[in-house]
């Protein structure tokens, strides 16, 4: 069995990489992560209930990623789940930070919470796993915003957790103040862009750290979930009018970097499955980034 943990698998892109996974392969076997577990619950029993094959390939896991106390015990259970056996993949999902919550909020979910949760399972990962890290557009966008200094931080694949670590703690030092973030060389400070690029750098990190396993990071493209809702309410338009596409869509990259070719370890892919660079935005369906 492929044993793949999906963190955030109660609704939106989560659940629809979920459904992606049992769909791939008969030998798939999803660890549906969700915070709560009455969602993570009613998740698993829509998925069991589109087909009878997944009955048995689904454990719903209890993990908030904002706490190390959750991560450990998740882990703990789901190494005594796996009776010895190894993990196939980690899909790192679980995100937040398009409202009004705290720059250490909106960090301590979208990049500690990633980090926490490789610190805790890739002892279960087998060699040659797979760790899928959902980023998003907005961090290579919030990247083109930075000075060039900060530019070669986000880009730099000799990054440590501790620089990334110091730099979170700058930032957070400097929130409510958009012209100290200004000076400092860090564009507006905008906390979803800033955790996802941080969560870039953290993928560049890993792949250095774990050269035994496949590490890369992907935006899923403009989705329509309850993240994005409020754009929808805010400009009264229809997901389609807005260019949003449907969580299923959204899976396609990640489900590409768990069971496909990614070319190496290390790297940051667009919506369409191609190579994209940390600094500046593609757009889907342009030619693939080829830099290191
Ligand atoms: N939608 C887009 O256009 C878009 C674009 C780029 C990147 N992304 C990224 O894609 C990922 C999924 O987003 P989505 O659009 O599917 O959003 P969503 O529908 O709001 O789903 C987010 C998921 O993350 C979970 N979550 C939040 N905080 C958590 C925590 N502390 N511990 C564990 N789970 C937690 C949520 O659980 P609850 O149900 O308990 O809140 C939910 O399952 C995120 O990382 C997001 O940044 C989305």
């Amino acid at each position: 069995m492929r044993r793949i943990l999906v963190t955030g698998a109660n609704k939106g892109i989560g659940a629809a990489i979920a459904e992606r996974i049992l769909e791939e392969a008969d030998d798939t076997f999803v660890f549906l992560g969700s915070r709560d577990a009455d969602r993570g619950n009613a998740a698993a029993e829509r998925l069991r209930q589109a087909a009878e094959d997944r009955t048995d390939r689904i454990q719903v896991v209890d993990i908030d990623v904002a706490s190390d106390a959750s991560v450990h015990e998740s882990a703990r259970k789901v190494g005594d789940l796996c009776e010895g056996e190894k993990l196939y993949a980690i899909v790192n999902n679980a995100g937040i930070g398009l409202g009004k919550e705290a720059l250490s909020t909106v960090l301590n979910v979208n990049t500690r919470g990633v980090e926490r949760v490789c610190r805790a399972f890739i002892p279960l990962l087998t060699d040659g796993g797979r760790i899928v890290n959902i980023t998003s557009a907005s961090g290579p966008n919030f990247v083109s915003t930075c000075s060039m200094e900060r530019q070669s931080f986000f880009k730099n694949s000799a990054v440590t957790w501790d620089e990334i670590d110091a730099l979170m703690e700058e930032c957070v030092a400097l929130e409510g103040d958009a012209k100290a973030f200004e000076t400092h060389g860090l564009g507006d400070g905008s906390p979803y862009g800033l955790s996802k690029a941080c969560t870039n750098a953290l993928t560049l990190h890993l792949a250095r750290e774990f050269p035994e396993f496949v590490v890369n990071a992907c935006t899923p493209g403009f989705i329509a979930t309850d993240l994005t809702r409020a754009f929808e309410i805010e400009s009264g338009r229809t997901p389609e009018e807005l260019g949003m596409k449907s969580p299923r869509e959204g899976a396609n990259t990640p489900i590409f970097l768990l069971f496909g070719r990614p070319e190496g370890s290390g790297h940051f892919y667009g919506s369409d499955a191609q190579r994209s660079p940390l600094d500046r935005y593609r757009e889907p369906g342009s030619p693939p980034y080829t830099g290191e």
